[in-house]
């Protein structure tokens, strides 16, 4: 089947079986990567992109779904010249990431939470993430950076203390 949508702003067109899920559609037609796949059955949240701009799990959803919608994955958050969105330099500054395996996912859910909540608690961004899991950081650093990228996009100044962890 023919199925249409747009990826990051881009309109595609994928010819895919009715069985083929978005994340493969995303990573193996559309050669876009950087949407993770772990557990491939809605547990572990790596494959997390926003359609139409709510959060949806990449490998529970078919391509076929996404026609005709607007899918946003973490290859679009930076700028055109390749200046990183406030999220992915405060994962980077933060230490809230590792191996990197679940970064993507726990992007698009934090880019989701902060389209919605300007100021969210650390109790809230906690709350928000918790559909993604990370085996490696613990946590606090994840939380460090939501919190420093939402000070960001406040218009904070950079480096602004983000309180300990509670
Ligand atoms: Fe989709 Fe784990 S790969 S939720
Ligand atoms: Fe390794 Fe989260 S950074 S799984």
């Amino acid at each position: 089947m023919k199925v249409r949508f747009t990826v990051n702003g881009a309109a595609v067109e994928v010819d895919v079986e009715p069985r083929r899920t978005l994340a493969d559609a995303l990573r193996e037609d559309l050669h876009l990567t950087g949407t993770h796949l772990g557990c491939e059955h809605g547990v572990c949240g790596a494959c997390t992109v926003l359609v139409d701009g709510e959060p949806a799990r990449a490998c529970l959803m078919l391509a076929v779904q996404a026609d005709g919608m607007s899918v946003s994955t973490v290859e679009g958050m930076a700028g055109d010249d390749g200046t990183l969105h406030p999220l992915q330099k405060a994962f980077g500054e933060c230490g809230g990431l590792q191996c990197g395996f679940c970064t993507p996912g726990m992007l698009m859910s934090a880019l989701d939470l902060l389209h919605r909540e300007e100021n969210p608690s650390r109790e809230h961004i906690r709350e928000e993430l918790s559909g993604t899991i990370c085996r490696c950081t613990g946590y606090m650093g994840i939380v460090d950076a939501v919190e420093q990228a939402a000070a960001e996009l406040r218009g904070f100044q950079e480096g602004a203390v983000v309180g300990p962890e509670q």
